[in-house]
C-alpha cells in the first residue's frame, strides 16, 4: 500500500514510515525538505498521487493558541481537500487524550489540535483520530525546553505515558485497515499512573544531570483540570506498550 506520512521526518513520523517500509509498504514523506508546504499546501496534490492513506502526525514549535490553530487547521484542511482529489480512502491523525476544553497560555497546543480534529473530520475523506496520552520521553522534553540551569519548574500534573512505538504501531494498523466508518476515535495510553516531575527526576538522573525538580501550581481552569489527571487514560482507552521504566533501560542504557 502507499501511505503518505505528514510529518514523516518528525520523532512520530519517521517511527511511522520505518515501520510502513518494514511491512513492505510505500511511505511517502510529506514534510517541507520533501518540497511540500503542509500550511500552504505546495507540492501536496503530486505527491498524493497514488496514495492510499494518509497519516498525519505534524507538529510546531510555537504553543500560542492563535499559532497552533492556525497551523493545524491549515494542514487538517490541506490533507483533506488535496487526499479527496487524489482518492485517498482515511486520513489517520494522531491527537492527544482529554484535551476537550483544555487551552490556553502554557496549554495552547491544545487549542491547536482540537482545531485540527475538527478540521479532519469535517472533511469528505473518511478519518480515525489516535489520541494518546503524553510519550514517556515527555519529561525529558520539557526539560530541554525549560531547565537552562539546575532548576526545572515542573507543572503538579499526574501523566499515564505511553511507547511513543506502541504509538506509531497503532497509526500504521488504523491507516492499513479498511474504514467501515466515516469517522473512528481510539484513545490509547501506558500502563502506569505518574507524576510528571518524578519522570522527569528519572530522567535527569539517567542523563548524568544534576537537576532540581520544582513541582508548581499553574494557575487557570486547564491546569486545575490537568492536575485532577484529565491528560490521563480515559476508561475506555486502550493500555499499550511497555512502562516508563522499560522505556528508560532502553533509551540511557547503562555502561
Ligand atoms: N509529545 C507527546 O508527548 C505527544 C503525545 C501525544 C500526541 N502528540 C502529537 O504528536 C504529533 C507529532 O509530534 P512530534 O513530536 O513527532 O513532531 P516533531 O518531531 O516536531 O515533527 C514535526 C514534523 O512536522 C513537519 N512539519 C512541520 N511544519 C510543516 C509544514 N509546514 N509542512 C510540512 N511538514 C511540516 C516537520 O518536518 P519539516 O520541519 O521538515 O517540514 C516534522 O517532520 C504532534 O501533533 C503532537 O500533538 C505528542
Amino acid at each position: 500500500m502507499r501511505v503518505a506520512v505528514a510529518g514523516g521526518t518528525g520523532l512520530v513520523g519517521a517511527k511511522v514510515a520505518d515501520r510502513l517500509r518494514a511491512q513492505g509498504h510505500e511511505a511517502v514523506v510529506l514534510t517541507r525538505g520533501e518540497g511540500v508546504d503542509l500550511t500552504t499546501g505546495s507540492g501536496l496534490a503530486a505527491a498524493l498521487a497514488g496514495v492510499d492513506a494518509i497519516i498525519d502526525a505534524t507538529s510546531l514549535e510555537s504553543t500560542k493558541p492563535a499559532d497552533t490553530v492556525a497551523f493545524f487547521s491549515a494542514v487538517a484542511g490541506h490533507l483533506q481537500r488535496e487526499g479527496a482529489a487524489a482518492g485517498v480512502r482515511r486520513i489517520v491523525t494522531l491527537s492527544i487524550v482529554g484535551i476537550d476544553g483544555l487551552g490556553g497560555g502554557p496549554f495552547g497546543h491544545y487549542d491547536g489540535k482540537r482545531a485540527q480534529e475538527e478540521t479532519t473530520e469535517a472533511g469528505e475523506v473518511p478519518t480515525a483520530i489516535l489520541r494518546a496520552t503524553q510519550f514517556h520521553g515527555f519529561a525529558g522534553q520539557l526539560i530541554d525546553w525549560m531547565a537552562k540551569g539546575p532548576l526545572l519548574p515542573c507543572p503538579t500534573q499526574p501523566v499515564q505515558t505511553v511507547d511513543v512505538d506502541a504509538v506509531a504501531d497503532e497509526l500504521v494498523a488504523l491507516a492499513l485497515e479498511s474504514p467501515a466508518d466515516q469517522h473512528v476515535r481510539k484513545d490509547v495510553a501506558g500502563p502506569d499512573k505518574r507524576l510528571l516531575a518524578d519522570l522527569a527526576r528519572a530522567i535527569a538522573t539517567a542523563r548524568g544531570r544534576r537537576l532540581w525538580v520544582l513541582p508548581v501550581w499553574l494557575p487557570g481552569d486547564t491546569a486545575r483540570r490537568v492536575r485532577q489527571g484529565i491528560l490521563q487514560a480515559p476508561p475506555a482507552a486502550k493500555i499499550i506498550g511497555g512502562t516508563f521504566e522499560e522505556w528508560l533501560a532502553r533509551e540511557y542504557p547503562v555502561g
